[in-house]
């Protein structure tokens, strides 16, 4: 029997990640408000059909980095980003890219559920309409039905898609706002701490479904719930004062941290 030392294993697993293809590029991201710098020359590639966590203490910079990938920091008055991102090799930063299409192929999901004040079904159908990704009255059904059903929210909600988005539970919102960013058929999906406002069980429907979401999504999550970044992701990024400590495969990560800082960090020693 071939006895592999846990070195070894190691390594098989790094390449075996190391063998995805990026679907994102950071390459020296940094980002300012104002005068104040939040990022720091940060290099972070995002893996194809993989889910990366991004961890690290409250004000670090999570945030900040989740939302340069589909040019969130564009909305925030005095925001700057400097470096170069790039999807599928294509510079997102380009004047000439249409963002209304990146924040499409780069959706998004934020902390606090916040469905529009409007139906189930609007919810659902408004991105596919803007987008005019259904050709009939049928096919927008049809996204709106997948798109439920991927969030593994249609079971609960089929007979009531007429009714207000806002009159679900908290953990039923999330999966709506999660089948809101799905039914534009997105390539990325970034969640920032999806599951902050959520009880334990619509958590867990939450992590399940980000399980599933994998097999045809690129996905970054950013969470402070350790427990939670070594369930669902597959790569660990860890930052600190604006600055990316390391990258690497969650179950390394998680056991064998190459800088003192994650493992502290791990360890609930600080942050
Ligand atoms: N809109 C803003 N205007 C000015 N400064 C900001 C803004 N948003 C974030 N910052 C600053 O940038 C730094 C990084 O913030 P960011 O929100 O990215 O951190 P975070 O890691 O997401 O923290 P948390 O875990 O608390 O959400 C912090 O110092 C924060 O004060
Ligand atoms: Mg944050």
């Amino acid at each position: 029997m071939n006895m592999l030392t846990e070195a070894a294993v190691e390594k098989a697993l790094d390449q075996k990640m190391s063998n995805v293809p990026y679907k994102m590029i950071g390459q020296d991201v940094s980002v300012y408000y104002g005068d104040k710098r939040a990022l720091f020359d940060v290099n972070l590639n995002i893996r194809e059909n993989t889910v990366t966590a991004l961890i690290g203490p409250s004000g670090c910079g999570k945030s900040t980095f989740l939302r340069s990938l589909n040019r969130m920091n564009d909305t925030i008055d005095g925001c700057r980003v400097t470096g170069k991102i790039s999807l599928d090799g294509e510079d997102i930063y380009d004047p000439d890219i249409d963002v209304v299409e990146l924040r499409a192929r780069v959706g998004m999901v934020f902390q606090k559920p916040n469905p529009f004040p409007k139906s189930i079904y609007e919810n659902v159908s408004y991105g596919p309409r803007i987008h005019g990704l259904a050709k009939s009255k049928a096919d927008l059904d049809q996204i709106v039905e997948s798109s439920l059903q991927r969030a593994g929210l249609w079971n609960e909600v089929k007979d009531r898609v007429h009714e207000s988005g806002t009159g679900l539970s908290g953990g039923q919102q999330q999966r709506l706002c999660i089948a809101r960013a799905v039914a534009v058929s997105p390539e990325v999906i970034l969640m920032d701490e999806p599951c902050s406002a959520l009880d334990p069980i619509a958590t867990a429907k939450v992590e399940e479904l980000i399980h599933e979401l994998r097999e045809n999504y690129t996905i970054v999550i950013v969470t402070h719930s350790m427990q939670q970044a070594a369930r669902v992701s597959q790569r660990t990024a860890m930052f600190h004062l604006g600055n990316l400590v390391e990258e690497n495969d969650t179950d390394k990560m998680f056991t064998n941290p190459d800088d003192s800082r994650t493992q502290d960090y791990i360890m609930g020693r600080f942050g």
